[in-house]
C-alpha cells in the first residue's frame, strides 16, 4: 500500500488548483480497462486512472460509447482497481445509467463504488445534470463532470465534432461548466473545445479542469491509453501525442512468434521440461 501521504484523493486533486488558477503542476490522467495497464499506469506515477466509456470503442470495437452497460463498467472498474494503489480511480457512468432520473443515477453511481471499487464517478452534461451531481456529492460520492464535446451526445452533435466555436455554443459550455462546479463536482473533463474556451473555463470554475483536445491551459490532461501508446497505428487525430508505437511492436512480436512456430524454432533448448 502507498504511504497515506502518497495516495491521490479528491482532496489532493483539489489542492492542485489554487483559488481558481492553475497552480503549477498539472494532473496526469489516463484511461485503463484491465489490471496490467492499470498497474503500469499507477507505478509510472499517473495521478488519476479513468475507466472511461471509451471502453466501448477501444476494447469492444464499437463506433461510439453508447452501447457500454453499467455491468461492463463495473466489471472493468473492479479489475482495474486491483492494479491501482496510489492513483485516484474514477469510473465513467455509461449512457442511460443516469439520464432518465436522479434515482437511476444515484443507484448506478452507488454500484460503481460498492461493486467496482471506484473512488469517484464521471458523468457527462451541464445544467441538466446539476441536480444529480448535488445529490451524489451529498451522498458522499465525488463527481467528475464532463463538458464540451460529450461523446454520449454524438448523435445530437452530428458526429464527434469540436464544440464551442459559435458564440451560442461557447456561452452554453461556460454555463454548463459553472453549473457542474456549483453543484459540487471536484473536477471536470473539458473535451474538444477551442483552447481559449478551455482556458476561460479553467479560470472561471473552482473545480479542476482536465483537458482532452482542449489545449494546454487546463489543470490537467487526459488521454485514452490506446492513443498514448499507439495501439491503433491508423488512428492519429490532432490532439493525440503518441509516446510509444505499441501497435507496431505487438504486431511484429506476433509475426516473429508465428514464424518461429512454423519453422520449428520455438520452443528451443531450455524452453521445455525434462
Ligand atoms: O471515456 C473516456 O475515456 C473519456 C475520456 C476520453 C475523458 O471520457
Amino acid at each position: 500500500m502507498p504511504a497515506a501521504s502518497d495516495k491521490v484523493t479528491t482532496a489532493t486533486v483539489r489542492a492542485r488548483k489554487v483559488s481558481g488558477a492553475v497552480s503549477g503542476e498539472r494532473i496526469a490522467v489516463v484511461t485503463a480497462y484491465d489490471v496490467v495497464f492499470a498497474r503500469l499506469a499507477d507505478e509510472a506515477g499517473i495521478d488519476i486512472v479513468l475507466v472511461g466509456d471509451s471502453l466501448g470503442m477501444v476494447v469492444q470495437g464499437e463506433r461510439n460509447t453508447l452501447g457500454v452497460t453499467l455491468d461492463d463498467t463495473i466489471y472493468h472498474t473492479r479489475i482495474v482497481s486491483r492494479g491501482v494503489r496510489r492513483a485516484h480511480l474514477v469510473a465513467d457512468m455509461p449512457f442511460m445509467s443516469y439520464q432518465a432520473s436522479v434515482e437511476d443515477g444515484m443507484r448506478a453511481a452507488g454500484r460503481l463504488l460498492k461493486e467496482g471499487h471506484a473512488e469517484a464517478v464521471k458523468l457527462e452534461g451541464g445544467v441538466e445534470v446539476a441536480e444529480l451531481i448535488r445529490r451524489l456529492v451529498g451522498a458522499g460520492i465525488p463527481v467528475m463532470g464532463h463538458v464540451g464535446m460529450t461523446p454520449q451526445s454524438v448523435h445530437g452533435f452530428g458526429g464527434f465534432k469540436v464544440q464551442g466555436r459559435s458564440a451560442e455554443s461557447h456561452a452554453k459550455i461556460v454555463a454548463d461548466a459553472r453549473a457542474v462546479a456549483e453543484a459540487g463536482a471536484y473536477a471536470m473533463v473539458v473535451e474538444a473545445v477551442p483552447q481559449a474556451l478551455a482556458a476561460e473555463i479553467t479560470r472561471a470554475v473552482p473545480a479542476v479542469t482536465i483537458g482532452i483536445g482542449a489545449g494546454p491551459d487546463c489543470d490537467g490532461q487526459v488521454m485514452v491509453m490506446h492513443d498514448l501508446l499507439g495501439l491503433e497505428p491508423a488512428w492519429k487525430p490532432r490532439f493525440v501525442r503518441r509516446y510509444a508505437e505499441m501497435g507496431k511492436a505487438v504486431g511484429a512480436a506476433f509475426a516473429a512468434y508465428a514464424a518461429d512456430v512454423r519453422a520449428g524454432r520455438f520452443p528451443g533448448p531450455g524452453e521445455s521440461y525434462d
